[in-house]
């Protein structure tokens, strides 16, 4: 084929296939087929191939991915990225409304899903997609164009030669989500807890390939600057941004009073079930953009604006059966088995009822009827008991006393609620602490899902964690297990391999010394530079370290006075383990940047102002009441009366388990 015809054609094909794209994924409309698609597709790589110079800029091979990022570059939003004021009920509706008719405004309302996942800016140059950065902390995100650019509903070009920014949503759908969770139970992976999660966590891959495969997608709903397109309401960029090709909710509504407002508020929630999309609440926005400039904005969030937050969901199923799960410190949970029900688009079957004191407060027997709720990305809680739909045939709960795995009789530490299994040969706690050292904050090595690790331990390939490092020996044994496979094997070797280089402190935290939580691990890492050193440290070096404290530095002295534990380390050096520090890796945190904190009770592995501390170097802040605007409280022993009143306004709870694992401490 000729030059100009090659030049001619592939032009012809990246259009065509563009506006099938565009007709299927944002219209939901296809005027071709799969397989006329697929045909013009393959036509367009074969010519891409020959002649690479010619790819157009917006050519929808870009779209499967395979550019892979070293890390994510910062981006400064020239105009910042607010978030919204979240309101709860319909009376502080009518007071908003109220506020503005006050300052002069008659208000035309627009009314909004707000999407569960998370937000987007997108610049367009001469309309060609430039950059695509998340939210970040509201003045600084991050660069993730390369794996927006998988994502279907994002134009790569736009049908104008027009220089914009818009900023909207991205959402990985409930159906992708359960598609996904499903291939992930079979491989035995971690599951995606909620939609947003998911879709935050594919958007922060470095590889866009993964990104790609998750199907994600877009809702847009906000244009920063609209005088400049000389757009003189919400509603009028709402409908140019459709124009220009983005994906909008067929959802949105103008109304013109409070009470149509309250309307669809109510019309919305109904809907809310079949949606094939999470969304968590309504966003209220004055449609003028002359009296949205005449409101202003406050320090964080816009005045013209409301988002009203759908209270937590409830839901009632039966509590089959109370179990007891042993960690890897011999610590005993009784956990719930429910019947599986869905709440908040998540399937739950099990949740921590934490320890004895807890299922005794709550009254709990077997075969009672529950209410289980889950707030937002929180890990479920089990409320109450229907006491009224008790039928007699409850059947009390019963602390154990002996380990439910080894039968050691348990024990309890005078004045705590918690019973231990100290027999440190206990299969549970090994199998635990062989999960720990593969984890994610530890050595992060992929593919150990719980099952995995034990039925190698039942099957004596892993019986200490110098075996992990001779799986290698089982290759073949581990192949011919059922549900293994030759891929997944050689995955996982290659993950355990390269977890021999990891810097220092991800196998001093994967140690399990008691006491000794990621960040500590890292303190000493950076202390240290090698294990050798500190192994022969004494208390009173470890205590001269800030942030290393009396209980911590005798536990790690302790440690490694066992003569166990110091062979393991040899084991481990010999190996070829690197037992150096490498200097700092960065440390991402979605789960406190820009959120705020409220902390009540007394924590029992860290003071108060520590736990501030982390809060702070993770992005977020932290205050002293709870109120609507609060993100998260974190409970302590004894609680106060702000516990109360953050389950009143239905904020997310934090036991301080759950802050230890979202700081990645557990
Ligand atoms: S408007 C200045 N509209 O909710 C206005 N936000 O707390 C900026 N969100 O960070 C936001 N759906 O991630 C807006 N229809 C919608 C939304 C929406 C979801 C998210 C967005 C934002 C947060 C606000």
């Amino acid at each position: 084929m000729k030059m100009e015809d090659a030049t001619k054609r592939i032009e012809e094909l990246t259009n065509l296939l563009n506006q099938a794209n565009y007709d299927y994924y944002v219209l939901d409309y296809s005027k071709i087929t799969d397989q006329e698609y697929d045909k013009y597709l393959r036509e367009l790589e074969e010519l891409e191939a020959l002649y690479p110079h010619l790819a157009m800029e917006d050519s929808p091979t870009k779209r499967v991915g395979g550019e892979v990022i070293d890390a994510f570059q910062k981006v400064e939003h020239t105009i910042p990225m607010l978030s919204l004021k979240d309101v709860f009920s319909e009376s502080e509706i009518v007071d908003f409304d109220r506020s503005i008719r006050k300052s002069g405004v008659v208000p035309t309302y627009f009314c909004e899903l707000k999407i569960d996942g998370l937000s987007v800016s997108l610049h367009y140059e001469d309309g060609v997609l430039t950059k695509a950065a998340t939210r970040g902390n509201g003045v600084v995100g991050e660069d993730i164009t390369h794996n927006v650019k998988t994502i279907k509903t994002v134009p790569l070009r736009l049908p104008e030669k027009v220089t914009i920014e818009v900023r909207g949503e991205i959402f990985m759908s409930k159906e992708t989500l359960q598609k996904i969770n499903k291939e992930r139970e079979k491989e035995n992976l971690p599951l995606l807890q909620n939609p947003r999660n998911a879709a935050a966590g594919s958007i922060r891959q470095l590889d866009s390939k993964v990104a790609a495969k998750r199907g994600l997608d877009t809702f847009i709903y906000h244009l920063p600057n609209p005088q400049d397109y000389g757009l003189s309401s919400h509603h009028e960029a709402i409908e140019y941004m459709k124009k220009l090709g983005f994906k909008t909710n067929p959802n949105n509504r103008l109304v013109h009073s409070v009470q149509e407002v309250l309307d669809y508020i109510s019309e919305k929630a109904a809907l809310r079930p079949s949606l094939p999309y999470e969304i968590d609440g309504i966003v209220i926005k004055v449609d003028s953009i002359a009296s949205q400039q005449e409101l202003g904005f406050t320090a964080r969030t816009p005045k013209w604006a409301v988002a009203y937050k759908f209270p937590a969901e409830e839901v009632l199923t039966k509590l089959k059966d109370i179990i007891f799960t042993v960690g890897r410190t011999g610590q005993i949970t009784p956990n719930a088995v429910l019947d599986p029900v869905i709440v908040m688009g998540s399937t739950i079957s099990r949740a921590t009822l934490h320890n004895e004191d807890y299922v005794k407060e709550k009254n709990l027997m077997i075969n009672d009827i529950v209410s289980i709720r889950k707030a937002g990305d929180v890990i479920p809680e089990v409320v109450e008991v229907k006491k009224e739909r008790r039928t007699g045939n409850e059947v009390p709960f019963k602390m154990i006393t002996e380990c439910p795995i080894c039968r050691t009789p348990l024990q309890k530490k005078a004045g705590q609620v918690d019973y231990f299994c100290m027999n440190e040969k206990c299969p549970a706690r090994k199998v635990e602490g062989f999960i720990h050292f593969v984890s994610r904050p530890a050595m992060n090595i992929d593919g150990f899902g719980t099952r995995i690790m034990e039925d190698f331990y039942n099957f004596g390939f892993i019986k200490s964690i110098i075996d992990i490092y001779k799986l290698e020996n089982h290759k073949e044994d581990l192949i011919r297990l059922e549900g293994y496979g030759e891929k997944s094997v050689n995955n996982l070797l290659e993950a355990i391999e390269n977890s021999k280089k990891n810097s220092l402190e991800r196998l001093i935290f994967g140690l399990g010394i008691t006491h000794v939580g990621s960040k500590t691990a890292k303190i000493l890492a950076s202390h240290f530079g090698t294990l050798d050193a500190l192994m022969n440290a004494s208390i009173d070096t470890l205590t001269s370290i800030p942030d290393v404290g009396g209980i911590i530095a005798e536990s790690i002295v302790s440690y490694f006075q066992n003569e166990e534990n110091r062979q393991l380390v040899e084991h481990l050096k010999e190996l070829g383990l690197n037992m150096k520090y490498l200097g700092t890796e960065i440390v991402e945190d979605e789960n406190f940047a820009g959120k705020s904190f409220v902390l009540t009770g007394t924590l029992s592995k860290m003071g108060r102002n520590e736990a501030k501390k982390l809060i702070e170097s993770r992005g977020g802040t932290t205050v002293e009441s709870v109120s609507r605007k609060t993100s998260c409280v974190i409970v302590g022993e004894n609680p106060g009366s702000k516990y109360e009143k953050a389950r009143e306004l239905g904020i997310p709870i934090w036991s301080e388990k759950d802050f230890l694992g979202k700081l990645g401490n557990l």
